[in-house]
């Protein structure tokens, strides 16, 4: 008996800084589907949002670089669970078959796909999709809301404020004033909503703030200031399931530069990822356990890789964020992890799709109409 291929929808690239580390995730996954199991279908996305044919996106995983000029859209109708193709005109072009999908892969990293704007035209148009859901990806996605939820919980951070770019350029003295007055040197400036250390800076000294402030404001409207640790270990730990999480070992980063910039993180090979960490063994079991709160806390489903930071002689915990669409190619921190924890990566990408449809029976059983008497007045 053969059972039907389950076909599945990878997105990639998108609107994002984070856009050719997304190429190198998708094309990872995608060489790495079991093709007798699934057909695969790339939806690339330009940098503009342009969502290209599964033709030509195959052609742009090969040539890392998307060039094809033939665009389709999601219907957002739930009857279709389909890409429709559109002309040059932004019609629809009657010709071409509608692409039927069962599941899809978001493969997008940062804004506007791990921020669940992608995953609401996903729920619109009523189509299983790995990882986390709207509110888990737009609070994971968001460094300020996250904190809140965490500080909530009463889980380990580090000292923080939020200012908003509009107060920034309102009154430049006062918001420095107020940092000096609450925070020591080293801090780091972030922007809120980004990823992949863009628009990051580690400032050392009052003199350096100003600057770090424009830059975080260049990208973001909401600007974090956090208490910086000097020489901390980066920590991280995968968590894989929905309602019933689990850790997988514990990892860590060694950047090659200051801190784990964008150069750190996909230039420099000097940059070493350890798995498992040289840790103690319950000082890794209390990471996975505040890993599995902080994936409930913002009610993740699917995946997520916990980052923290551990000091290096008491080996104090601070968690420092969650990502909901982490690094995805085979050597990837989050592979590695469940490598080391004994899921190969196609079995792990095998476990994501089927979490996928799982959450999306769940979520099927919520009743969707109400018998309102509202109209019959
Ligand atoms: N408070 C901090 N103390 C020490 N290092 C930090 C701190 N915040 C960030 N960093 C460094 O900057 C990197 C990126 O910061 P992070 O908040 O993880 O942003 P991103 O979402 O872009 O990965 C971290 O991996 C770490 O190397
Ligand atoms: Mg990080």
């Amino acid at each position: 008996m053969t059972t039907k291929k389950i076909k599945v929808g990878i997105i990639f690239g998108g609107r994002s800084g984070e856009h050719e580390v997304s190429f190198c995730s998708a094309s990872s996954i995608v060489k790495a589907m079991d093709k007798d199991k699934y057909t695969v279908v790339p939806i690339g996305i330009t940098k503009e949002g342009r969502w290209i044919s599964p033709q030509d996106s195959e052609l742009a995983l090969q040539s890392g670089k998307i060039e094809g000029k033939n665009t389709v859209i999601l219907l957002n109708d739930p009857s279709g669970k389909a890409l429709v193709h559109i002309d040059n005109h932004q019609r629809l072009d009657k010709s071409s078959a509608l692409e039927r999908l069962d599941v899809i892969f978001p493969v997008l990293h940062g804004p506007y796909g791990e921020d669940g704007t992608v995953q609401g035209l996903l729920e619109l148009a009523t189509i299983p999709y790995v990882g986390a859901g709207v509110a888990a990806s737009a609070i994971s996605m968001d460094k300020d809301l996250m904190k809140i939820i965490f500080q909530q919980k009463g889980l380990p951070i580090l000292k923080w404020m939020t200012i908003k770019r509009k107060e920034w350029q309102k009154d430049e003295e006062k918001i420095l004033a107020l940092i000096q007055n609450g925070f020591e040197y080293p801090l780091f400036v972030k922007p809120t909503n980004l990823g992949s250390s863009v628009g990051i800076t580690k400032v050392h000294e009052k003199e350096e703030l100003e600057k770090a402030i424009d830059l975080a404001s260049s990208y973001d409207r909401k600007i974090l200031i956090e208490e910086g640790l000097e020489g901390a270990r980066e920590i991280e730990c995968g968590v894989l399931g929905n309602d019933e999480p689990r850790a997988s070992v514990v990892g860590e980063v060694k950047p090659a530069g200051e801190f784990y910039d964008y150069d750190s993180k996909y230039i420099d090979k000097e940059t070493q990822l350890i798995v498992p960490a040289d840790l103690p063994d319950e000082v890794s079991q209390k990471v996975q356990r505040i890993a599995l709160c902080a994936f409930k806390a913002v009610d993740a489903a699917g995946m997520a890789r916990v980052d923290f930071f551990v000091s290096k002689k008491e080996n104090k915990i601070y968690l420092s964020e969650i990502n909901t669409i982490p690094g995805f190619t085979s050597v990837s921190m989050y592979p590695r992890l469940w490598e080391a924890s004994g899921i190969s990566y196609p079995d792990l990408i095998d476990q994501l799709i089927q979490l996928a449809i799982e959450r999306h029976r769940d979520k099927n059983q919520n009743k969707i109409s109400y018998e309102s008497k509202l109209l019959d007045t």
